[in-house]
């Protein structure tokens, strides 16, 4: 793996304020992108059930369509969760005292803005750390922060949240927040060894504020992942097209129609891709001929719903102690505020 530091010069009009040039660290090189890519394909497009992990969902459209996603009607979890940080923001710069704000899997870093007001109202904030695996959603977060806060130092991360976390700036008190319900998208065994990676990673005073959206009417989940005007099953099926563009293959996005279902047992929302009809794909930068049946299934990903007592036990068994637990009003989402 290599590493590499890169300075960004913001896109900014003439400053009458100083403002400092936010630095990028790339722990991930596009080298490291392909090869990642080209193991989970491989490995994923030969197992019984077909299988395809759900980070390569974020291309530049990947991650425009998700932004999409967000504004739905169906798709409640972002406006929740907005409503709670919006609600308790000021009480977590309170009872964090944060001066370096770690936000992993940031994308757009729109509903953090909340965050950063809070602590910087408060007066502890110095810096603002915009961790994801997508280069554009890091840099493109950049010119906006850059603008909107004068003085803070904008260290923005291109890292994988599952291999690169000791890498990550560690000036305390720090705030490291999981929003989106992100950690939703793990499986449970994903989630314990994520969760207790963060929790070494974490020294005295240090928080972690985690987003996770909870278990509900089954109408209304699998309506949030299947929406009306079909911008998730485009969503689900842009995963296609990023191996295609990737891997010189020829999986046809429009050969495969999108499903969403919730699995009670599990608690989770499930996306597959479903085979229209029995075809034969080509990856070649691969060397990989694959068989689809029609009907055959590729899991794409899980979004897990939770139950405020499986946070708080999920936590603990990483060694967190759980502070306070915060849902919107109609309680369909939780943000959850612990410490070690
Ligand atoms: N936190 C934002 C975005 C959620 S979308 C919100 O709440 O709206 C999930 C984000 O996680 C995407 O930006 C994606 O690129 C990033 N991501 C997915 N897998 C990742 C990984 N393994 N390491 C780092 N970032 C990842
Ligand atoms: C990023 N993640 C929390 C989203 C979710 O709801 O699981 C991704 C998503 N998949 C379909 N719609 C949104």
């Amino acid at each position: 793996m290599s590493t590499e530091s890169t300075t960004t010069t913001p896109r900014t009009t003439p400053r009458t304020t100083p403002r400092t040039t936010p630095r990028v660290d790339r722990h991930l090189t596009p080298a490291d992108l392909a090869a990642a890519l080209r193991d989970d394909v491989r490995r994923g497009l030969t197992a019984t059930p077909k299988e395809l992990p759900p980070k390569y969902f974020y291309d530049g459209r990947g991650s425009e369509l998700f932004e999409e996603i967000t504004r739905l009607p169906e798709y409640y979890p972002t406006r929740a969760e907005r409503a709670v940080l919006e609600a308790r923001a000021g009480e977590v710069a309170r009872l964090t005292g944060a001066r370096t704000l770690v936000e992993l899997g940031s994308g757009s870093s729109e509903k953090t803005h909340l965050l950063l007001r809070a602590l910087r109202d408060a007066g502890t904030l110095e810096r603002y750390v915009p961790v994801d695996v997508s280069v554009d959603a890091v840099e493109g977060a950049l010119p906006g922060l850059v603008e909107a806060y004068p003085g803070l130092e904008v260290h923005g991360v291109v890292a994988d949240f599952d291999r690169h976390l000791h890498l990550l700036p560690t000036e305390g008190p720090r705030l490291v927040v999981f929003l989106g319900g992100t950690i939703g998208n793990f499986a449970p065994a994903h989630r314990a060894r994520f969760l207790a990676a963060v929790a070494e990673t974490m020294r005295s005073g240090d928080h972690l504020l985690l987003g996770t959206d909870l278990v509900k009417d089954p109408e209304r989940l699998v309506a949030a992942y299947d929406d009306a005007a079909g911008v998730t099953a485009d969503f689900n099926r842009n995963v296609l097209r990023v191996v295609d563009a990737a891997l010189d293959a020829d999986l046809d996005p429009d050969a495969f129609e999108h499903v969403a279902v919730w699995d009670a047992d599990e608690e989770w929302i499930e996306m597959r891709l479903r085979s229209t009809r029995d075809q034969v794909a080509h990856v070649r930068a691969l060397d990989l001929t694959v068989h689809f049946e029609r009907g055959e299934e590729v899991r794409t990903e899980i979004s897990a719903k939770f139950r405020p007592e499986r946070v708080r036990a999920e936590l603990e068994d990483a060694g967190l102690r759980l502070v306070e637990l915060w849902t919107d009003e109609p309680g369909d989402f939780a943000v959850s505020l612990a410490t070690v």
